[in-house]
């Protein structure tokens, strides 16, 4: 369905080696690669239209301005948002966290209680264990399985009417697990709760619609759906962002100044204090656009292949280890050999050529309840191969070769 080598002409990086190897780029959990046309957005904005958005009459202001809140409306469209002012735009993922549980501490109080998952990423575990400390709140936790699942009637016996908030991710980014968001959802509102989902991991690989998910909050990165770093969404509900206070104060955010009382502006602009990532946020957009015109269920379809290829490559070395072996996983393989640190791998394979990442993935408790230090993981996108495979299993064996 995919034409694989012709998307690879659109990422120049792609042609590189590294230690006289052709890269094999298989760390796109962490980051994903960018193509040309992301590439040439952020080169044609230097050159032609830098300048500060909202605040000028000048004609490069107006049309930075224009390209940032056409960007911003790609944003709502491809998350299905009610209006483009539910779109904040933000640093990234953990920012838009940390705008939320900074923001939920004058609606909580003591003995409240928030869920969150097992399976999350340190960026939605940290915000709310500091939200917890400053009001007295309590966080409890839905368990995970041997196959990296969440517990699920654990779950239902976590929500009370204590309960103010449920956080996970949409996917897990050490194990590929997709969770069941819409029964979390669902049973979530069912008590009162509000939730938020972490889509970082999510959204390279599915298209979701907050709109139909009934979401409260929905937060992701453009850095992983090949767009630059530095840049992410956090989309609200409406009436929750009018609820919430400003995450920072400063210029953008207000309506009027004195020193005696500030008003705020209205949303988006009530939590987008001070210059934004403007290149940044309209880059995004073209990398939305070029995700949507290769298509998420081209996408999803052909990195299922690669997972399945993958997997039952990898699994033919004996002691190797796969963790996250749930059905229902995305593109990411998180395995040890026995007995030899992920470290030592990823070091061998990198210099074959090949990037994975090693270690606990920010997600030290996923570690902790297999009891291991970290894993391999290889992760990957629309734009590799089954020939990229067979190097990392070659690679791999070479690596169990000289470390046994
Ligand atoms: N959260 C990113 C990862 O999983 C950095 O690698």
């Amino acid at each position: 369905m995919l034409d694989v080598q012709k998307i690879r002409d659109d990422f120049p990086i792609l042609t590189r080696e590294v230690n006289g190897k052709p890269l094999v780029y298989f760390d796109n959990a962490a980051t994903s690669q960018t193509p040309q046309v992301v590439i040439d957005a952020i080169v044609a904005y230097y050159s032609s239209y830098n300048a500060n958005i909202h605040r000028g009459v000048h004609t490069l202001s107006q049309e930075a301005t224009d390209a940032y809140e056409i960007a911003r409306k790609k944003i709502q469209e491809h998350f299905g948002a009610k209006h483009a002012h539910e779109i904040i735009l933000t640093s990234g993922t953990t920012h838009s966290i940390n705008i939320i549980a900074t923001g939920f501490t004058s609606l909580l109080s003591k003995g409240d209680e928030i869920i969150v998952s097992a399976l999350e990423h340190h960026s939605n575990i940290v915000p709310w264990q500091m939200l917890c400390e400053r009001t007295g709140a309590i966080l409890k936790v839905i368990p995970m399985n041997e196959d990296g699942e969440l517990v699920m009637n654990v779950y239902d016996q976590l929500l009370s009417n204590r309960t103010k908030l449920v956080f996970t991710n949409h996917i897990s980014n050490a194990l590929g697990t997709i969770n069941p968001i819409e029964e979390i959802i669902e049973k979530a509102h069912r008590i009162g709760a509000a939730v938020l989902i972490d889509g970082a991991q999510a959204c390279p690989h599915v298209k979701p619609d907050v709109k139909a998910l009934d979401v409260d909050f929905y937060v992701a990165s453009a850095h992983k759906l090949c767009g630059p770093t530095g840049v992410g969404m956090l989309y609200g509900k409406e009436e929750w962002l009018n609820k919430l206070p400003p995450y920072q104060g400063g210029g953008e955010m207000i309506e009027q100044v004195t020193f005696e009382k500030t008003t705020y502006a209205g949303l988006p602009h009530k939590f987008e204090a001070g210059t934004p990532n403007i290149c940044g946020g309209i880059a995004f957009g073209v990398a939305l656009d070029y995700m949507n015109s290769i298509g998420f269920e081209n996408i999803a379809a052909y990195e299922n292949e690669l997972l399945e290829y993958g997997t039952q490559k990898l699994l033919e070395i004996e002691g190797l280890k796969i963790y996250g072996t749930s059905k229902n996983k995305t593109s990411v393989i998180s395995f040890n050999l026995d007995n030899i640190h992920p470290y030592d791998v990823g070091t061998i394979v990198d210099k074959l050529g090949i990037a994975v990442r090693t270690g606990h993935h920010c997600a030290q408790p996923i570690m902790d309840f297999y009891k291991i230090p970290g894993t391999v993981r290889a992760s990957f996108s629309f734009y590799n191969t089954k020939e990229e495979i067979d190097a990392l299993v070659e690679a791999v064996k070479k690596a169990k070769m000289m470390l046994s």
